[in-house]
């Protein structure tokens, strides 16, 4: 989305509205302190013609005495406005932080299929500030500038309006200077934006991936790869701040024009007589203060142009389409949800590819074990993944107990399902937070309850601090094995009828396969649960069976049906040597 100036403007200042009270405080406060600053070129002038031009000497130390006490005040006023543009500035911040954040965590899962975490990352902590750091600046000092130059201006006519001419003989060129400034300065804005977006986008994946840098030995390579990032930042910020560098001090040097001008044609006029030496002086400060706020309208131009590059970013946010919560229907489940799942006829295709999931139907009955298998690639995760609706159906339709999963409130339906997914992810914060994630009201039996089905309450009291040991980041603190164990844990304490195992022992070894899938069986017990396995010989006593491929369920049936086959799972089930497989599974059986 392309933001223009003032849509961008007109969508920030909503922003300021809940705080107009201090802002209009933090306006006066700097109009205050500016009223001093109008007095000083009168009183310099006072001093010179009157003062020391007629010799009253005596009235020099009260007047000078009270130049400094209107300094006093002045900075007074000074200090009280910058607190109060600090707490509007980091409220208004804070507010739009925590919408655009908000609004992030509620968008669909394709949202963030098509986009690094680092650039995100960097559009709710870096753009958010540049988008408000014009407003916030700009209130207070275009509030002022503006005032300044309007105010000086019908000064300097009153004193001499002739000089006044001349010396606003300048003002075209800045006109004409901000306005190319304005036009073009918002390409260069964005390629920075967007730089420092990339760059923190390539940081966040490295300091993920720091044990495979290490491990292939590419740190040079990845050096490499961050230096041309941050090259394209500098460029990048070069590139504004060339153009800054020639456009700031030109409009400075047209505003020192006019003082050249009026000494120019205001010292004949003071030989000639028509105004005394201190009026000229006093016009001078005057002139100066026409000229400094234009300079400052100048900086808050900048700020605006990064500002609306930064806004394009963070609206981008704000304008994406939430994942439909489903809030405003009112379709609920019958409790208790008994766990009767149908797909009927359903396809689905990730954005701009082709079927990845086509024409499934399948029913799977209240507590059966549906397991899914098949090659990689062949669709279980993306088939599973609609069953909390983590992507929407292209066709077809999914009910639970009857009801199109499309009319019920997604929170309600999240609700009824658990998930443990081949890469457990943990939070980086203790054992035991983790495992109440999946209930947070649970009391510390039912906690320990879970830990213990889940084959991993042991483990946990071995820890140097139990439960509240602090598992890092991602759980790197933990083994795979026990990572997915208190993952199990924290999808028993939640206790839904419902249960998805996308792999959860894919990468763990024997030993602890078998811990775990004593955990997943008692986990399964009573509950429909949809089974992606790898190794087939934990699912040989599912319910019904699966078999993917491309995105199409060609062959299902239990075990020994579709074993007699001998189509693609008796293939499958060759390859993975079942013989051995099948005694193992006795063993399994027997051990449970
Ligand atoms: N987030 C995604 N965006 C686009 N394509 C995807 C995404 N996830 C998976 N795919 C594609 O969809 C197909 C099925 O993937 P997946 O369901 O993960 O297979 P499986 O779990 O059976 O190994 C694959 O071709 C894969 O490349
Ligand atoms: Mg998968």
């Amino acid at each position: 989305m392309r933001a223009t100036t003032t849509g961008y403007l007109a969508r920030t200042a909503r922003y300021l509205l809940p705080y107009t009270g201090i802002a209009a405080a933090d306006i006066l406060c700097a109009f205050a302190s500016l009223g001093f600053y109008f007095v000083f070129p009168q009183v310099t002038q006072y001093i010179i013609d009157d003062i020391i031009g007629g010799k009253r000497m005596h009235l020099l130390l009260p007047v000078i005495a009270g130049l400094a006490g209107a300094f006093l005040l002045c900075n007074i006023f000074r200090a009280i406005g910058i607190m109060l543009n600090t707490r509007f500035e980091q409220s208004v911040i804070f507010d739009m932080r925590n919408d655009v954040y908000a609004r992030l965590t509620r968008l669909p899962v394709g949202y963030f299929d098509g986009r690094a975490s680092g650039d995100l990352m960097t559009r709710v902590t870096d753009d958010i500030t540049a988008v408000h750091r014009v407003l916030i600046d700009g209130t207070e000092q275009g509030a002022t500038a503006v005032v300044t130059v309007v105010a000086v201006a019908a000064i300097l006519f009153a004193k001499n309006a002739v000089l006044t001419m001349y010396a606003l003989i300048p003002l075209g060129i800045l006109v004409a200077g901000a306005l190319w400034y304005t036009l073009s300065a918002h390409r260069r804005y964005r390629r920075q934006r967007q730089a420092i977006g990339a760059m923190n986008a390539l940081l966040m994946d490295n300091l993920q991936g720091i044990r495979q840098i290490k491990a292939f030995g590419r740190e040079e390579y990845e050096d490499g790869r961050f230096a041309r990032r941050a090259d394209a930042l500098r460029r990048s910020t070069f590139g504004v701040m060339r153009v800054w560098a020639v456009y700031s001090p030109a409009m400075a040097f047209a505003g020192s024009l006019g003082m050249v001008v009026v000494l120019w044609m205001g010292g004949p006029m003071v030989t000639a007589g028509s105004m005394t030496l201190g009026e000229l002086v006093g016009f001078l400060f005057y002139l100066s203060l026409f000229y400094e706020p234009i300079g400052r309208l100048h900086n808050l131009n900048q700020l605006v142009q990064s500002g609306r590059a930064a806004g394009e970013r963070v609206f981008d946010i704000l304008d994406a389409t939430e994942e439909d919560s489903g809030r405003a229907r009112n379709g609920t489940f019958d409790e208790p949800v008994r766990g009767d799942v149908r797909f009927e006829n359903v396809s689905f295709n990730y954005d701009g590819r082709g079927d990845a999931l086509a024409g499934i139907s399948l029913h799977a009955r209240p507590g059966q074990m549906i397991a899914l298998v098949g090659a990689t690639g062949s669709g279980k995760t993306t088939l599973v993944n609609l069953i909390p609706a983590f992507y929407r159906p292209s066709g077809g339709r999914i009910t639970i107990d009857t009801r199109d999963i499309a009319d019920v409130p997604l929170a309600s339906l999240r609700g009824f399902i658990g998930i443990v997914s081949q890469e457990a992810f943990l939070f980086n914060g203790t054992v035991r937070e983790n495992i109440l994630y999946g209930k947070p009201d649970a009391s510390g039996r039912e906690l320990e309850e879970a830990a213990r089905a889940a084959n991993c309450h042991d483990f946990i009291t071995r820890l140097p601090e139990g439960y509240d040991t602090r598992v890092g980041e991602r759980g790197v603190r933990l083994s795979v094995g026990e990572k997915q164990r208190v993952s199990i844990a924290r999808a028993l304490l939640k206790d839904p009828p419902i249960l998805i195992l996308d792999e959860a022992t894919a990468s763990v070894d024997t030993a602890t396969e078998r811990i775990i899938q004593e955990a997943l069986q008692r986990l399964m017990v009573n509950r429909t649960s949809f089974v992606i396995a790898h190794r087939l010989s934990t699912v040989t006593n599912a319910d019904q069976i699966l078999v993917l491929a491309h995105g199409e369920i060609v062959e299902r049936g239990t075990h020994e049906e579709l074993f007699a086959r001998e189509g693609v799972y008796a293939r499958l089930c060759a390859i993975q040597n079942m013989d051995l497989i099948e005694e193992e599974d006795e063993r399994n059986k027997a051990a449970w």
